[in-house]
């Protein structure tokens, strides 16, 4: 395990545990400034980097730990394999891909993910390139494997015949993908795979959902009861619960991989302070009625292929 013993983490299937909270550098201001917001994030406390091929960013991430003079064992590090400039490959290729990455990085990342079913192509090759990863893993040049934006067709058919499960399916999650998400929600369940919650800011960011809709005004009244109940307790001297940091912790309290991403200083500073306050400052009730409030919108940012073949409920988009 990469993780220091202060950090929050997750247990994962095949023994490993996860840094619960995680800094990505693939979107925004954060992908474009990835060393020094890298940086940022390191010294505001946060343990875990979301990179992957695709970002161009592996060689900027291991320059982050060395600028930081953090050493590999201290950081929780993700990785994907993208493919260059996300061009689909065959699974003949997989491999040399990932021992790219590997090099671009300077070590084995915690865990490897595939980062879209269809970086594979053809789409048959998907259970071929699947068992590369697990026999990296068996010689030991990966550690954890898993997947990413795998709709329940894409689970179901490297599970059929894996020698080893995925531990992780990294997708975009918050209570607005909830409804939508139940399928592949089930299947984790079943297999024991842990979500990985990617856009998880998404209802809140204006330029993403307009209002914020329903969630927002639940979330605004969590956040004023846990600054007045917790000042002095369990906050930091000074922080303020926003409606934010609510819904952060609402992903990382229902055992969920949380990655945001920020390339400004102040916002980056805020993330590693709700990365390291403690678990339980949602009430039970609460965590519960931000899902309910959730199930009743169908909201999606990175729609892509997550919405292909794979039905969307008929909600509102909580825009009205
Ligand atoms: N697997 C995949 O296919 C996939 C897809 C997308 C993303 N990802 C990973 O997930 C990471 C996060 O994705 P995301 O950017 O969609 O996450 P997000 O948490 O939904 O959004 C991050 C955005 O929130 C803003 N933000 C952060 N803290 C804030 C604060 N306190 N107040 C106001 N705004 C704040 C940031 O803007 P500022 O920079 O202005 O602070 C940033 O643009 C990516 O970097 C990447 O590593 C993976």
């Amino acid at each position: 395990m990469s993780a220091p013993q202060s950090q929050i983490t997750i247990d994962l299937l095949d023994g490993s545990k996860a840094v619960a909270f995680a800094w990505g550098n693939g979107s925004g201001n954060a992908k474009k400034t990835a060393l020094d917001s890298g940086k940022a994030a390191l010294a505001a406390g946060i343990r875990h980097i979301d990179t992957a091929q695709g970002y161009e960013n592996e060689i900027a991430t291991g320059e982050t730990l060395t600028a930081a003079g953090i050493d590999k064992k201290d950081v929780f590090i993700t990785s994907k394999i993208s493919g260059v400039k996300f061009e689909s490959m065959p699974a003949s290729e997989v491999r040399q891909n990932i021992e790219n990455s590997i090099k671009d990085l300077g070590f084995s990342p915690d865990l490897y993910l595939i980062h879209n079913p269809f970086v594979i192509e053809p789409y048959s090759d998907l259970p071929a390139a699947w068992k590369v990863l697990e026999d990296l893993k068996d010689e030991g040049k990966l550690k954890s494997i898993g997947v990413s934006n795998f709709r329940p067709q894409d689970l179901e058919l490297i599970l059929k015949d894996a020698k080893h499960k995925p531990v992780v399916n990294q997708v975009e999650f918050h209570p607005y993908v909830l409804a939508h998400l139940q399928p592949v929600l089930d299947i984790h369940k079943k297999h024991g795979i842990v979500t990985a919650a990617y856009g998880p800011l998404t209802p809140l960011l204006g330029h993403r959902h307009p209002t914020g809709g329903p969630i927002k005004p639940v979330l605004a009244r969590i956040a004023q009861r846990i600054n007045s109940e917790e000042a002095g307790k369990g906050l930091p001297s000074g922080f303020e619960v926003d409606e934010i940091a609510v819904l952060l912790l609402w992903t990382r309290d229902s055992g969920v991989i949380t990655i945001s991403a920020s390339g400004n200083r102040d916002n980056i500073k805020r993330l590693g302070q709700i990365a390291g306050l403690p678990k339980g400052l949602l009430k039970s009730e609460e965590m519960a009625e931000i899902e309910k409030v959730g199930k009743g919108v169908h909201f999606r940012r990175y729609t892509e292929h997550m919405e292909q073949d794979f039905p969307v409920p008929n909600l509102p988009d909580g825009t009205q």
